[in-house]
């Protein structure tokens, strides 16, 4: 986003994993800024090194070379200043819904007063204030996610760091929450670094879609996405939105050939 900060600063990485079968470049060359405030989307087909990029900028792994810098500082660890959500909502299950959204906010060291406080207002976020006190397995796939995604909100991170979090819902899950997301970022205008490999989703969330190419993944090309807020479903019916679509799935689309190959 022009005239912002710059909040995380992706500066020539590469990260290569060793195996039994030799090693494996998952990302080479990658450089990107991520402006305070912006939602990119990175779209890119399987493999391409998406998950490995998050989890660098998460800190849960170290480049091979080049460095992660966020607020200038470079990115060496997991800090409570980035909250993850994964696409397996990774929910704790022997503690309630409201247990789950509060486990954080304990480690903070916040008062079990304030703790309610916060876990009720992002419970209702997501809908979910009526669930407080039931366990993840009485819940579905998407309440799952929607108690992930609070739980990650809680923590008011300031970068919010996610992985295909709506890729094992239903469609009508996955627009609400969707949805959901949008209104929230039209709020609060969080940092947002989000994962998908559906098109669609990448132009009706992001300001800026980032699409990368097969393995070894590096960026090739940045779609800035000049629909205003807010969107809602109906922006897919938009001109704007299908030309975008268009264009960016033919990018996609030979990526994912070069994966077939
Ligand atoms: N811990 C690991 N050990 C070995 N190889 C890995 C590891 N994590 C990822 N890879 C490899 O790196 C590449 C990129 O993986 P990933 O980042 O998960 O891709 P994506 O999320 O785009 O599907 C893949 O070839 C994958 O097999
Ligand atoms: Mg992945």
């Amino acid at each position: 986003m022009a005239g912002n900060a710059v909040k995380v600063k992706i500066d020539n990485v590469k990260k290569s994993f060793s195996g039994v079968k030799g090693e494996t470049i998952a990302l080479n060359g990658v450089s990107m800024d991520i402006a305070e405030n912006e939602f990119v989307c990175v779209i890119g087909p399987s493999g391409c090194g998406k998950s490995t990029l998050l989890n660098l900028i998460a800190g849960l792994k170290e480049p091979t070379s080049g460095k992660i810098y966020l607020d200038g500082r470079e990115i060496t660890a997991p800090g409570p200043e980035r909250g993850v959500v994964f696409q397996q909502y990774a929910l704790f299950p022997w503690l309630t819904v409201r247990k789950n959204v509060e486990f954080g906010l304990k480690l903070k060291g916040m008062s079990k007063s304030e703790m309610g406080a916060v876990a009720d207002k992002y419970l209702r976020m997501v809908e979910l204030q009526d669930f407080a006190d039931n366990f993840p397995k009485e819940l579905s796939g998407g309440m799952k996610q929607r108690v992930a995604i609070a739980r990650a909100y809680a923590m008011n991170p300031e970068i919010l760091l996610m992985d295909e979090p709506f890729g094992a819902l239903d469609a009508q899950t996955r627009a609400q929450l969707q949805e959901d997301l949008l209104e929230t970022w039209e709020k609060e205008q969080k940092t947002c670094f989000f994962i998908t490999h559906d098109v669609e989703e990448a132009i009706l969330l992001a300001q800026t879609v980032v699409i990368m190419s097969a393995r070894p993944g590096r960026i090739k090309e940045s779609v800035a996405i000049d629909i205003p807020y807010p969107r809602n479903q109906a922006t897919k019916m938009m001109p704007e939105f299908i030309e975008l679509k268009n264009y960016i799935w033919g990018k996609v689309y030979k990526e994912y050939l070069e994966v077939k190959k």
